[in-house]
């Protein structure tokens, strides 16, 4: 396993990190105990969680990734050996995240409640990765390639940025991160750290895969400038560049079967491109799903990419992806196909 700096911290992560939004719903708590294990027996020492989570988000599922997470660490004593990074919703309209029934935000009073809350579940008393899982100003997040505008309020960065500098100070987060953000947002609370000395963004978590590679038009500059470390979600658009879905195939117990709800994957040439890679894969005797894992991976600004997997089988194969080299031909073809369909799949 191949370790890189989190953005400007003195911590090295490991090239893969194991999301485990699925751990709650479509895993059993053994099953992501086992994933864990593995994992960390692999050389991988960052796990991705958030306070919403498992996925599909529901009021009586949620909170249990973080609590399988917890009572991982607690029984194999490995608080010290591992970083936990997890998230608090942006603005939404899960009214059950916040005691008082109130949508979630990212106001001081929601944060605080937050942080807290995952800290319990989690069974720690700190977070090495503090995550804003989507922007609190109004936004259009998960769909779409191009910027529109919506008219609204958000808190503003700085009180945002203030908030997580508190909890910093107080020992409850180590670092800070954003996810599913711009390159705006991201200067913006970069900029609001080095003026307000509040803590500095390490990451930005957003998806990066073979038919979604939106971060390098923009945000890439943003890593090599201030290198904020890309954690690059869904390597295998959810499954669906692993080829499982190819010809309307819909496989028992697969997120698609069992939540019909990746659109965004089938939309527009997505289903072309898909399958373009799928068969290039082929075409060079490469498994699908590892060369989009090992694609992903071999990215200088993907500091680590967050693989997700339902069973050990899958697993296996995703963790052996990240030791992978993609040979010059293979990344040639790669190039052509992205030239023929640019990030379909946003
Ligand atoms: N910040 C965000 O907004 C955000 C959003 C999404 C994800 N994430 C993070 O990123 C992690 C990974 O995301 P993701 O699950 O979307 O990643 P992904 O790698 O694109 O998809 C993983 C899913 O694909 C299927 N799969 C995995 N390996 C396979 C293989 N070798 N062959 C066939 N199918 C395979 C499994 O689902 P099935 O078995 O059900 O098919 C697995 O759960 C999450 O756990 C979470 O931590 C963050």
């Amino acid at each position: 396993m191949d370790y890189r700096q989190l953005g400007r911290t003195d911590v090295q992560v490991s090239a893969l990190c194991l999301g485990t939004m699925t751990f709650g719903q479509q895993n059993s708590e053994a099953e992501g105990h086992a994933q864990m294990d593995y994992a960390a027996a692999q050389g991988i020492n960052i796990f991705d969680a958030a306070e919403i989570y498992p996925v599909p988000p529901k009021p009586e599922t949620q909170g249990r990734t973080e609590s399988i997470i917890g009572t991982w660490l607690q029984q194999r004593r490995a608080r010290d050996k591992v970083l936990i990074a997890t998230k608090v919703a942006g603005r939404t309209k899960m009214h059950w995240l916040r005691k008082d029934g109130s949508l979630g935000r990212q106001s001081r009073a929601h944060i605080v409640e937050a942080v807290e809350a995952s800290l319990a579940r989690l069974k720690t008393d700190y977070i090495d990765l503090y995550q804003l899982h989507w922007p609190d100003r109004p936004m259009r997040v998960f769909e779409g390639l191009d910027y529109v505008h919506l008219v609204g309020d958000g808190h503003p960065i700085e009180e945002i940025l203030g908030v997580l500098g508190e909890l910093v100070r107080q020992g409850k987060i180590r670092f800070v991160g954003l996810s599913n953000e711009t390159p705006w947002g991201t200067m913006t609370f970069l900029n609001a750290s080095e003026i307000l000395g509040l803590p500095r963004i390490a990451s930005i978590q957003n998806a990066y895969n073979l038919v979604n590679r939106s971060f390098e038009t923009g945000l890439s500059e943003i890593f090599y400038r201030e290198q904020v470390s890309l954690l690059a979600y869904s390597p295998l658009g959810q499954g669906y560049l692993s080829g499982k879905y190819e010809g309307g195939a819909l496989p028992s117990g697969s997120r698609k079967t069992l939540f019909n709800r990746l659109g965004r994957y089938e939309i527009g040439n997505g289903p072309q491109a898909i399958s373009a890679y799928v068969a290039l894969a082929r075409k060079y005797g490469l498994d699908p799903a590892q060369m989009a894992i090992a694609f992903a991976a071999s990215r200088p600004f993907a500091t680590s990419t967050i693989i997700g997997a339902t069973t050990m089988d899958q697993l296996k194969t995703d963790i052996a992806a990240g030791a992978m080299t993609l040979n010059d031909a293979v990344l040639a073809d790669i190039e052509n196909t992205h030239l023929t369909f640019p990030n379909p799949c946003p």
